[in-house]
Protein backbone atom coordinates (compact mmCIF):
# COMPACT_ATOMS: atom_id res chain seq x y z
CA UNK A 1 0.00 0.00 0.00
CA UNK A 2 2.31 2.25 1.25
CA UNK A 3 4.62 1.25 -2.05
CA UNK A 4 1.76 2.39 -4.50
CA UNK A 5 1.90 5.84 -2.73
CA UNK A 6 5.43 6.41 -2.77
CA UNK A 7 5.34 5.34 -6.70
CA UNK A 8 2.79 7.49 -7.42
CA UNK A 9 4.29 10.86 -5.57
CA UNK A 10 7.61 9.62 -7.35
CA UNK A 11 6.07 9.94 -10.58
CA UNK A 12 3.95 13.02 -9.90
CA UNK A 13 7.66 14.86 -9.01
CA UNK A 14 9.74 13.35 -11.88
CA UNK A 15 6.12 15.48 -14.42
CA UNK A 16 6.38 18.14 -12.34
CA UNK A 17 10.10 18.75 -12.85
CA UNK A 18 9.52 18.22 -16.79
CA UNK A 19 6.89 21.05 -16.68
CA UNK A 20 7.76 23.83 -19.23
CA UNK A 21 8.47 27.49 -17.48
CA UNK A 22 5.39 29.43 -19.52
CA UNK A 23 5.78 32.45 -16.70
CA UNK A 24 5.52 36.17 -18.98
CA UNK A 25 8.94 36.85 -18.36
CA UNK A 26 8.43 39.37 -21.02
CA UNK A 27 5.61 40.98 -19.24
CA UNK A 28 6.29 44.58 -20.17
CA UNK A 29 5.26 45.76 -16.16
CA UNK A 30 7.44 48.53 -13.36
CA UNK A 31 6.18 48.06 -10.20
CA UNK A 32 6.04 51.17 -8.56
CA UNK A 33 8.60 52.33 -5.74
CA UNK A 34 5.52 52.22 -3.18
CA UNK A 35 4.84 48.83 -4.04
CA UNK A 36 8.56 47.30 -4.10
CA UNK A 37 8.95 49.04 -1.04
CA UNK A 38 5.43 47.18 0.67
CA UNK A 39 6.99 43.59 -0.29
CA UNK A 40 10.59 43.65 -1.42
CA UNK A 41 12.14 42.81 1.90
CA UNK A 42 9.67 40.11 2.56
CA UNK A 43 9.72 38.61 -0.87
CA UNK A 44 13.61 38.63 -0.09
CA UNK A 45 12.94 36.82 3.13
CA UNK A 46 10.63 34.14 1.15
CA UNK A 47 13.42 33.80 -1.43
CA UNK A 48 16.13 32.60 1.29
CA UNK A 49 13.79 30.41 3.16
CA UNK A 50 13.32 28.41 -0.52
CA UNK A 51 16.71 28.45 -1.28
CA UNK A 52 17.61 25.59 1.22
CA UNK A 53 20.06 22.59 0.24
CA UNK A 54 17.79 20.37 2.04
CA UNK A 55 21.30 18.20 3.08
CA UNK A 56 19.74 17.37 6.62
CA UNK A 57 16.31 16.39 4.85
CA UNK A 58 17.84 14.66 2.53
CA UNK A 59 20.17 12.52 4.96
CA UNK A 60 17.17 11.71 7.28
CA UNK A 61 15.06 10.96 4.32
CA UNK A 62 17.37 8.48 3.46
CA UNK A 63 17.77 6.85 7.29
CA UNK A 64 14.30 6.83 7.54
CA UNK A 65 13.74 5.15 4.05
CA UNK A 66 16.08 2.41 5.20
CA UNK A 67 14.85 2.26 8.64
CA UNK A 68 11.02 1.76 7.30
CA UNK A 69 11.46 0.02 3.61
CA UNK A 70 10.64 3.34 1.75
CA UNK A 71 13.09 2.81 -1.04
CA UNK A 72 11.83 5.60 -2.91
CA UNK A 73 11.63 8.10 -0.12
CA UNK A 74 15.52 9.62 -1.17
CA UNK A 75 14.56 10.15 -4.35
CA UNK A 76 11.30 12.02 -3.85
CA UNK A 77 13.18 13.80 -1.24
CA UNK A 78 15.69 15.13 -4.00
CA UNK A 79 13.46 16.26 -6.67
CA UNK A 80 10.89 17.64 -3.72
CA UNK A 81 14.21 19.59 -2.83
CA UNK A 82 14.91 20.75 -5.72
CA UNK A 83 11.18 22.24 -6.13
CA UNK A 84 11.91 24.61 -3.20
CA UNK A 85 15.29 25.57 -4.83
CA UNK A 86 13.26 26.11 -8.11
CA UNK A 87 10.66 28.76 -6.14
CA UNK A 88 13.57 29.99 -4.82
CA UNK A 89 14.95 30.63 -7.99
CA UNK A 90 11.62 32.25 -9.45
CA UNK A 91 11.76 34.89 -6.69
CA UNK A 92 15.26 35.53 -6.97
CA UNK A 93 14.89 36.27 -11.29
CA UNK A 94 11.73 38.49 -9.99
CA UNK A 95 13.95 40.45 -7.26
CA UNK A 96 16.56 40.77 -9.97
CA UNK A 97 14.33 42.28 -12.98
CA UNK A 98 13.04 44.89 -10.81
CA UNK A 99 16.40 45.57 -8.39
CA UNK A 100 14.54 44.34 -5.40
CA UNK A 101 18.07 43.34 -3.13
CA UNK A 102 18.44 39.46 -2.03
CA UNK A 103 19.02 38.88 1.61
CA UNK A 104 22.11 37.14 3.21
CA UNK A 105 20.54 36.25 5.97
CA UNK A 106 17.12 36.73 7.99
CA UNK A 107 16.15 35.53 11.42
CA UNK A 108 12.93 33.68 11.27
CA UNK A 109 14.76 31.74 8.19
CA UNK A 110 18.12 30.99 10.95
CA UNK A 111 15.65 29.70 14.03
CA UNK A 112 13.34 27.42 11.30
CA UNK A 113 16.68 25.72 10.01
CA UNK A 114 17.90 25.06 13.54
CA UNK A 115 14.19 23.34 15.30
CA UNK A 116 14.38 21.39 11.91
CA UNK A 117 17.27 19.81 11.98
CA UNK A 118 18.19 17.34 16.00
CA UNK A 119 15.31 15.75 15.33
CA UNK A 120 14.70 13.24 12.60
CA UNK A 121 12.76 12.65 9.63
CA UNK A 122 9.48 13.05 10.97
CA UNK A 123 9.95 15.62 13.24
CA UNK A 124 11.67 17.61 10.22
CA UNK A 125 9.01 17.19 7.77
CA UNK A 126 6.28 18.38 10.50
CA UNK A 127 8.60 21.82 11.38
CA UNK A 128 8.66 21.92 7.61
CA UNK A 129 5.06 21.78 7.07
CA UNK A 130 4.37 24.32 9.32
CA UNK A 131 6.19 27.14 7.34
CA UNK A 132 4.85 25.45 4.46
CA UNK A 133 0.74 25.88 4.99
CA UNK A 134 1.22 29.18 6.30
CA UNK A 135 3.69 30.09 2.88
CA UNK A 136 0.68 29.10 1.43
CA UNK A 137 -1.78 31.44 3.13
CA UNK A 138 1.29 33.97 2.40
CA UNK A 139 1.52 33.23 -1.29
CA UNK A 140 -2.26 33.97 -1.89
CA UNK A 141 -2.29 37.29 -0.34
CA UNK A 142 1.10 38.42 -1.96
CA UNK A 143 -0.63 37.76 -5.06
CA UNK A 144 -3.15 40.14 -4.23
CA UNK A 145 -1.18 42.40 -2.84
CA UNK A 146 0.94 42.66 -6.26
CA UNK A 147 0.30 44.78 -9.41
CA UNK A 148 2.69 42.51 -11.33
CA UNK A 149 1.37 39.75 -13.82
CA UNK A 150 4.51 38.00 -13.58
CA UNK A 151 4.42 38.07 -9.80
CA UNK A 152 1.03 36.98 -9.81
CA UNK A 153 1.77 34.15 -12.40
CA UNK A 154 5.15 33.38 -9.86
CA UNK A 155 2.62 33.18 -7.06
CA UNK A 156 0.17 30.96 -8.76
CA UNK A 157 3.03 28.08 -9.67
CA UNK A 158 4.36 28.14 -6.33
CA UNK A 159 0.98 27.48 -5.20
CA UNK A 160 0.06 24.86 -7.76
CA UNK A 161 3.39 23.14 -6.13
CA UNK A 162 2.98 23.60 -2.60
CA UNK A 163 -0.43 22.17 -2.43
CA UNK A 164 1.03 19.05 -3.68
CA UNK A 165 3.69 19.10 -1.12
CA UNK A 166 0.98 19.74 1.72
CA UNK A 167 -0.75 16.74 0.63
CA UNK A 168 2.25 14.92 0.21
CA UNK A 169 4.19 15.68 3.60
CA UNK A 170 0.74 15.52 5.68
CA UNK A 171 0.01 12.01 4.61
CA UNK A 172 3.48 11.15 5.81
CA UNK A 173 2.88 12.71 8.84
CA UNK A 174 -0.45 11.05 9.69
CA UNK A 175 1.01 7.72 8.82
CA UNK A 176 4.29 8.53 11.20
CA UNK A 177 1.84 9.53 14.07
CA UNK A 178 -0.25 6.37 13.19
CA UNK A 179 3.02 4.61 14.36
CA UNK A 180 3.14 5.81 17.63
CA UNK A 181 1.43 5.01 20.95
CA UNK A 182 -1.53 7.40 22.00
CA UNK A 183 0.54 9.42 24.39
CA UNK A 184 3.43 10.27 22.08
CA UNK A 185 0.76 10.86 19.17
CA UNK A 186 -1.05 13.39 21.92
CA UNK A 187 2.38 15.44 22.98
CA UNK A 188 3.40 15.29 18.54
CA UNK A 189 0.42 16.63 17.80
CA UNK A 190 -0.04 19.35 20.67
CA UNK A 191 3.56 20.50 19.90
CA UNK A 192 2.41 20.94 16.49
CA UNK A 193 -0.66 23.25 17.21
CA UNK A 194 1.85 25.39 19.57
CA UNK A 195 4.60 25.41 16.76
CA UNK A 196 2.21 26.20 14.09
CA UNK A 197 0.37 29.01 16.12
CA UNK A 198 3.50 30.47 17.39
CA UNK A 199 4.89 30.68 13.72
CA UNK A 200 1.52 32.10 12.41
CA UNK A 201 2.13 35.23 14.74
CA UNK A 202 5.71 35.70 14.03
CA UNK A 203 5.22 36.06 10.26
CA UNK A 204 2.14 38.08 10.64
CA UNK A 205 4.67 40.56 12.85
CA UNK A 206 7.51 39.82 9.92
CA UNK A 207 5.21 40.13 6.59
CA UNK A 208 1.89 42.59 7.53
CA UNK A 209 2.98 44.71 4.93
CA UNK A 210 2.42 42.32 2.71
CA UNK A 211 -0.42 40.57 4.38
CA UNK A 212 -2.08 43.64 4.86
CA UNK A 213 -2.13 44.67 1.25
CA UNK A 214 -3.09 41.47 0.38
CA UNK A 215 -6.31 42.02 2.55
CA UNK A 216 -5.59 39.51 5.45
CA UNK A 217 -5.22 41.63 8.70
CA UNK A 218 -4.28 39.46 11.86
CA UNK A 219 -7.66 37.81 12.31
CA UNK A 220 -8.24 36.78 9.04
CA UNK A 221 -4.46 35.34 8.09
CA UNK A 222 -4.93 33.54 11.86
CA UNK A 223 -7.83 31.46 10.66
CA UNK A 224 -7.23 31.24 6.82
CA UNK A 225 -3.64 29.14 8.34
CA UNK A 226 -5.53 27.42 11.19
CA UNK A 227 -8.21 26.35 8.33
CA UNK A 228 -5.93 24.99 6.33
CA UNK A 229 -3.93 22.82 9.16
CA UNK A 230 -7.22 21.44 9.98
CA UNK A 231 -7.97 20.45 6.37
CA UNK A 232 -4.54 18.56 6.15
CA UNK A 233 -5.10 17.50 9.61
CA UNK A 234 -8.78 16.88 10.99
CA UNK A 235 -8.72 16.65 15.02
CA UNK A 236 -11.42 14.31 14.95
CA UNK A 237 -9.67 11.76 12.90
CA UNK A 238 -9.15 8.16 15.04
CA UNK A 239 -5.93 6.39 14.70
CA UNK A 240 -7.64 3.88 13.01
CA UNK A 241 -8.87 5.90 10.32
CA UNK A 242 -5.77 7.88 10.19
CA UNK A 243 -3.79 4.90 9.96
CA UNK A 244 -5.64 3.17 6.89
CA UNK A 245 -6.03 6.81 5.43
CA UNK A 246 -2.25 7.13 5.68
CA UNK A 247 -1.58 5.05 2.56
CA UNK A 248 -3.97 5.33 0.41
CA UNK A 249 -3.44 9.39 -0.36
CA UNK A 250 -1.30 8.91 -3.90
CA UNK A 251 -0.38 12.34 -5.77
CA UNK A 252 -3.34 14.66 -6.40
CA UNK A 253 -2.34 15.00 -10.25
CA UNK A 254 -3.79 11.69 -11.05
CA UNK A 255 -7.59 13.05 -10.21
FE1 LIG B 1 8.27 26.29 -1.76
FE1 LIG C 1 6.96 23.31 -0.38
Amino acid sequence: MMDLFFREWLEYFQWNAEEPDTLPWQARENPSDAEKAAIGASLATFQLGENSEGSALRKFAAEYGERMGFGMLPDITVLFVREERNHSALLARFMDKHGIPAKASDWTDAVFRMIRRPFGFEVSISVLITAEIIGLVYYRALREATGSRLLRAICNKILEDEKAHLEYESALIRFAQSTRGPLKRAAWKLGHRILFAGTAVVVFREHRRVLLRGGLPFIEFFDACWKEFHRLFPAAVSPRESKAGAGLQGAAWRS
